[in-house]
């Protein structure tokens, strides 16, 4: 294997245990059906950084409600940034995450943006150590299930006017999850939006920050009542050009087997599991062209039989086919309506890379335990 070997990297962080941890039973109860995101450890990863001493008070602290102030930055001008990487238990009984350093450099791009401290990947990496070695009789088990990882930035500055927060908390908490979407690989559904936009040039699209996703749920809600799952945004200055989901990166797979996927151009997140998908696809021997890619096009390519595939793809869930997109004007089911051999095939490396059911000949596994 060319993993990077665990290594004992958490000497900086001191811990204080949790006084009530989760007993055995219960921890086992929470531990059962799981869904996405509702559970959570007995830790969290903590430090603190101030304008006058920079990062200090690196800790794992019970997990429980911050104390914030209600003047805190963070509740006013939503100075936030946050990351999201899984802990996989693999059947040998070790621990690994999928390529953390590039969540700990996508946080460090995204508090730039938004005026935040930069968080070393070091500190980033001993945090992701600390936490798991604590909680790890937390990280389920069951097939599909994981101990996902959510790192954030807050600005904690108890001031209302307008600069950059002086005080800002770095704060890593896990949650040991089961699928994002329920009921296995079934395509999703998608509603391209033509009247609002979730990033525009200049503005944060490429950053992960909190008011990206606040700006997707109006347009989400409308999608649903429409009877779609998931909403495609287009660009905001030609309202003509493919952008992404309002979490998930998209591919579309053509009949003559060339994948297509928006080109990284500032306004959409620069995905992890994107570009190892890139990466997996042209070592198949198929072609990606990173492009602008047209909903016109899109949806006379799907008419035609000319797209075969549309996946959408990221961290939380995976790679999910996607069977039908529709708007104003037009409904269209993609290729048969299923997941197509392409979709399905991707999939299956990359999760077989990420929970250890293949060799990982891209040393992309951390070893955390
Ligand atoms: C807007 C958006 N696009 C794409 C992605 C996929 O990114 P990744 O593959 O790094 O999880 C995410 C999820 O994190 C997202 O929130």
């Amino acid at each position: 294997m060319t993993d990077t070997a665990a290594s004992s990297t958490t000497e900086a962080f001191r811990v204080v245990r949790n006084p009530n941890p989760a007993t055995d039973a219960e921890r086992a109860e929470r531990l059962k059906d799981l869904a996405f995101g509702t559970r959570f450890t007995d830790h969290m990863a903590r430090v603190t950084w101030t304008a006058d001493e920079g990062w200090t008070d690196r800790r794992v602290e019970p997990y429980g409600p911050l104390l914030l102030d209600p003047a805190a930055s963070v509740l006013h001008y939503a100075q936030e940034v946050f990351e999201g990487l899984k802990a996989y238990r693999w059947a040998d009984g070790s621990v690994r995450t999928f390529r953390p350093e590039r969540n700990a450099e996508r946080l460090q791009r995204s508090a730039w943006r938004l005026a935040l401290p930069e968080l070393s990947t070091e500190d980033f990496m001993d945090s992701l150590h600390a936490l798991v070695a604590l909680d790890e009789a937390w990280i389920p088990t069951a097939p599909e299930t994981s101990l996902y990882l959510r790192p954030f930035l807050i600005g904690t500055d108890i001031f209302l006017g307008l600069r950059p927060s002086k005080r800002v908390e770095y704060l890593l908490i896990a949650s040991p999850s089961g699928p994002y979407f329920t009921g296995g690989v079934k395509p999703v559904s998608i509603w391209v939006e033509r009247d609002f936009h979730r990033a525009g040039p200049g503005g944060t699209g490429a950053a992960k920050c909190g008011g990206n996703y606040a700006a997707a749920l109006r347009p989400q809600i409308g999608a649903s009542e429409r009877g779609y799952d998931q909403v495609l945004f287009l660009d905001a200055r030609t309202n003509a050009v493919l952008e992404e989901l309002g979490g998930m990166n998209v591919f579309i797979v053509q009949k003559d087997g060339t994948v297509l996927t928006p080109i990284i151009n500032g306004n959409i997140l620069e995905g992890v599991t994107r570009s190892s998908i890139i990466q997996l696809l042209e070592d198949q021997n198929l072609k990606v062209v990173e492009r602008d890619i047209t909903l016109a096009e899109l949806r006379e390519g799907i008419e035609s039989g000319e797209v075969a595939e549309i996946f959408a793809c990221g961290t939380a869930a995976v790679v999910t086919p996607v069977g039908r997109i529709g708007a104003e004007d037009f409904e269209v089911t993609v290729g048969s309506g299923d997941a197509g051999p392409v979709t399905l095939a991707v999939r299956e490396r990359l999760t077989d890379i990420q929970y250890g059911r293949a060799e990982d000949t891209y040393g992309w596994m951390h070893r955390i335990l």
